[in-house]
């Protein structure tokens, strides 16, 4: 019994149950043994709601960010806002709202200044990040890795994580050291997603156009907007 104990079975070989119990256990010693070894029950938590964090930056194109909350809103889908203090002055210059109205969308704003807000953590549990707009100079931060903003640390978390980050980076023209960013950013597994309109939906307002990138940003995501029209192939009149 003691060989079994140390050497395995019979032909030498040390299997699980070999090595668990002996082959001449009593019934009473076995039961007792499953009793004490048996994982104890536990109670699943609650699923939650899809969580992703929007961050709107500098960039030209607040109107953008701010139909991105409203459509993940409408999706119930939690969100968690870092606005930028340039986000802020271009919400003011391009649109009707006060930035205080664009938090009111979200379920969870933070100060960009806030390096202990929960998304500045990977055990905190996202389901993605989404930077719209996107500036160079955060696209910059995000690629060297410098992060003293909640911003850029929020989007390191997520390439550390291997979560999803898009980034709807805008300029024109685009420069060696932009491109080089974006490149490299991309390898490292964030999606560039310029704001391109697509002229094939023959968009009869800016609205139309911001509502097809919204909807295409948010396809990454498998969320369905509804709120624009899908290449079907050519129209036939
Ligand atoms: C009206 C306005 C439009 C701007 N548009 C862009 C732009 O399209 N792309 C960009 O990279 N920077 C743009 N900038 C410059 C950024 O706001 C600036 O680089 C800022 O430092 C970005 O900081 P942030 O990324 O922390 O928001 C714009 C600035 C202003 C005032």
């Amino acid at each position: 019994m003691l060989s079994n104990f140390l050497h395995g079975n019979s032909n030498g070989t040390v299997t699980p149950h070999s090595m668990h119990q002996s082959p001449d256990a009593s019934d009473s010693e076995m039961a007792a043994d499953k009793a004490t070894t048996s994982a104890p029950k536990q109670s699943n938590p609650p699923p939650r709601r899809k969580r992703i964090v929007v961050a709107m930056t500098g960039a030209t194109g607040a109107l953008m960010g701010i139909k991105i909350l409203i459509a993940l809103r409408r999706l119930n889908i939690e969100t968690h806002l870092i606005i930028s203090k340039w986000a802020e002055a271009t919400i003011k210059y391009e649109t009707d709202y006060h930035p205080s109205n664009v938090k009111a969308l979200a379920d969870h704003t933070y100060n960009i200044n806030d390096m202990a807000a929960p998304v500045s953590s990977g055990s905190f549990k996202t389901d993605g990040m989404i930077i719209v707009p996107c500036s160079m100079k955060t696209l910059a931060a995000i690629h060297s890795g410098f992060c003293d903003d909640l911003i850029s640390r929020t989007a390191d978390v997520m390439l550390k994580e291997r979560r999803k980050l898009v980034l709807v980076a805008r300029e024109t023209p685009l420069s060696e050291i932009h491109l080089r960013n974006m490149l490299e950013v991309t390898r490292a597994g964030a999606i560039i997603f310029p704001p391109v309109p697509a002229y094939y939906i023959r968009p009869s307002s800016v609205e139309d156009l911001v509502d097809q990138s919204v909807g295409r940003v948010l396809d990454l995501f498998d969320l369905e907007t509804g709120d624009f029209e899908r290449w079907e192939g050519w129209k036939k009149e």
